[in-house]
């Protein structure tokens, strides 16, 4: 019952990162509460961050290596640039789940198009840390 979250650039800045965008928490916050809800299903996490974009691709078969359940990814600002994140998805059955802390639907044009969504099981955007638990959610019954 392992559900990797794998994180993209920069979002290691999380907390002092444009705050008014991504909001306070840090990544070892939301880590923290997704251990906490991943125990109450059941499920264990494996949290990580890379800002290189062959990391991405590596945990994504890695993941699926391990026999993780779900992947649920936020790949940054790679999810506007990755053609090889976006192949890795397509190469690995393991479903894997889209978050975005923002929406980027509605920031700026650069942001509209996502490859990882292409290839994804589904998205959850714009919650801040609150998308990240309901990724797990969606995870845990899928
Ligand atoms: C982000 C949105 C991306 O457009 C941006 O490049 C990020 C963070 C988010 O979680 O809102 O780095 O993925």
């Amino acid at each position: 019952n392992l559900i990797y979250v794998l994180n993209g650039p920069n979002l290691n800045l999380l907390g002092t990162r444009e705050p008014e965008i991504y909001g306070h928490d840090t990544l070892d916050d939301i880590a923290g509460q997704l251990e906490d809800r991943a125990r109450e299903l059941g499920h264990e996490i494996d949290m990580r961050q890379s800002n290189h974009e062959g990391h991405l691709v590596d945990w994504l078969h890695e993941a699926q290596a391990q026999g993780a359940k779900a992947v649920i990814l936020n790949a940054g600002a790679f999810t506007h640039t990755s053609i090889a994140i976006h192949d890795a998805i397509k190469s690995v059955r393991t479903p894997v789940i889209e978050v975005h802390l923002s929406n980027p639907h509605t920031r700026e044009e650069f942001r509209h198009v996502s490859f990882i969504g292409r290839a994804a099981r589904g998205t959850i955007a714009g919650f801040g840390a609150l998308s990240y638990l309901l990724a797990l959610e969606a995870a845990a019954r899928i």
